[in-house]
């Protein structure tokens, strides 16, 4: 990929369209809106709060992200999605339970204005989801047509100069790469086909990418982990990326395996067991759900361990991940890990993690950076996959030769060295020996 010449100014409004509007999409509209009102702290947001060491340490410059980069300002998104079911952001709010009484009654009545589009939406791959808000073209192509004319009407109606695709909605049964997957005649034909191998989150993305809109997967579907998208996505000049939100439990586990591995400590299992009781937790609860979502939570560990070269400490791990839907708990996930660790001579040690954690509150920053990220992206006119935004994702997508990145340390150096990259700043290699000559 070449650097960027220049990146374009943001000007005008973005629009932020989410498929779902649930605990994590109306957590993140509540959350923006009580920041750009003055009344909260963007917590949890790299975009906003981070900043970047430029040249030398002895140099002492420091700026925030945001003014390296030209980002979209909070003032100027505009919210947009779609569900299965009718309710306002504010109806859909409460119900998710994430934010309190007096947060949700401060940006009521914005978020009252804020009403999902009709769904593209087929239970065969959300189980335990039954909606009827929901579009009725015959085919899948159709469907997505119709996706295609939301969009255009959602950026007419709202004078939008860009916008951007936040995949907030549920988590899919398991599907594999097919034969329809390869190429995008065969995926099209498949879409009017009504293919089973054609999943709506699929169809959100087909749709994004035609309009020119980024998109970024925040669950653990295939959607546009299939050659036929990214190719697609690579033509039309649209950045694209995924998939699943790192946020409790996987954001721990790519933090303390990059410590077991620096110091040469062993590991022989990594049990994780989470009880929740929100609707991802609902939709969870069904086996083909489960099974992309456990998926994508196993990657990680073998990735960064690389037992093949350490097989003397990572040879044999056994790694279970569990999720149990315990409605009392809402979206305040606690997810637990036991983590049998060795050292010298072989002696077991083990970790004990706790992490009381709230769903919602640590995936809605995400949402925000992916969003100002993708917009910023395609406005240096990066296209395709972007991996330097590993740093957000469980499963990191990445191109077909490599393996994904998941070590969080790495991750953030390389989206961090991304935009010094962008902006014609010298990479940093934490190398340093100039300053002892
Ligand atoms: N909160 C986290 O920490 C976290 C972390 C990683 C990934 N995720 C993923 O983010 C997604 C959203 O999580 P959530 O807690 O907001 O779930 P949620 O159940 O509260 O919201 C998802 C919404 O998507 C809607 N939906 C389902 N299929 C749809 C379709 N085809 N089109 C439009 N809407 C559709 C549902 O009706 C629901 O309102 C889930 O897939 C979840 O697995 C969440």
């Amino acid at each position: 990929m070449r650097r960027p010449a220049s990146i374009a100014p943001p000007k005008g409004k973005l629009g932020v369209l989410t498929p779902g509007m649930g605990a994590v999409s109306t957590t993140f509209m509540a959350g923006v809106e009580l920041v750009r009102r003055g009344q909260s702290v963007p917590v949890g947001s790299l975009t906003q709060l981070g900043t970047i060491r430029l040249g030398k340490r002895t140099e002492n410059r420091v700026p925030k992200i945001k003014e390296l980069v030209p980002l979209a300002k909070l003032d100027d998104l505009v919210f947009g999605g779609w569900d299965v079911f009718p309710d306002d952001a504010s109806q859909a709010a409460a119900k998710a339970g994430v934010l309190d009484v007096q947060d949700l009654g401060k940006v009521q009545k914005f978020l009252k204005t804020i009403k999902p589009m009709k769904a593209a939406f087929d239970q065969n791959y959300v189980k335990k989801l039954q909606g009827s808000h929901v579009k009725k073209g015959k085919t899948k192509f159709d469907l997505a047509e119709e996706l295609r004319q939301d969009i255009r009407d959602f950026k007419k109606k709202n004078k939008l100069d860009r916008l951007v695709m936040v995949w907030c909605a549920s988590t899919e049964v398991f599907l594999k790469p097919e034969a329809v997957h390869q190429d995008l005649a065969s995926f099209e034909k498949a879409m009017k086909a009504n293919h089973p191998a054609i999943a709506p989150s699929m169809l959100y993305a087909w749709a994004a990418i035609n309009e020119g809109v980024p998109f970024a997967n925040g669950a653990p579907n295939l959607t546009v982990d299939i050659p036929a998208l990214q190719n697609l996505a690579r033509d039309r000049n649209v950045p694209i990326g995924g998939k699943d939100f790192k946020t409790g439990q996987t954001l721990m586990k790519t933090v303390l395996a990059p410590a077991f591995k620096a110091r040469m400590l062993g590991l022989n299992g990594w049990f994780s067991t989470n009880i929740l009781g929100n609707r991802d937790g609902e939709v969870l609860d069904d086996p083909g759900s489960f099974k992309t979502k456990e998926e994508s939570k196993l990657g990680a560990l073998e990735y960064i361990l690389q037992p093949n070269l350490y097989p003397e400490l990572y040879k044999t791990i056994h790694h279970k991940v569990r999720i149990n839907y315990y409605p009392p708990r809402g979206d305040n996930k606690e997810g637990w890990d036991n983590i049998d660790i060795f050292g010298w001579l072989g002696y077991p040690m083990q970790i004990k993690v706790d992490f009381l954690c709230r769903d919602s509150i640590l995936a809605a920053p995400i949402v925000l950076d992916l969003a100002l990220f993708f917009d910023l992206a395609q406005r240096a006119g990066m296209r395709g996959i972007q991996e330097w935004l590993s740093f957000y994702f469980k499963s990191p997508m990445c191109a077909p030769e490599l393996y994904p990145e998941h070590d969080l340390f790495i991750q953030l150096m390389k989206l961090k060295n991304t935009l010094r990259w962008m902006k014609g700043e010298e990479l940093i290699t934490h190398l340093g020996a100039e300053y002892y000559d």
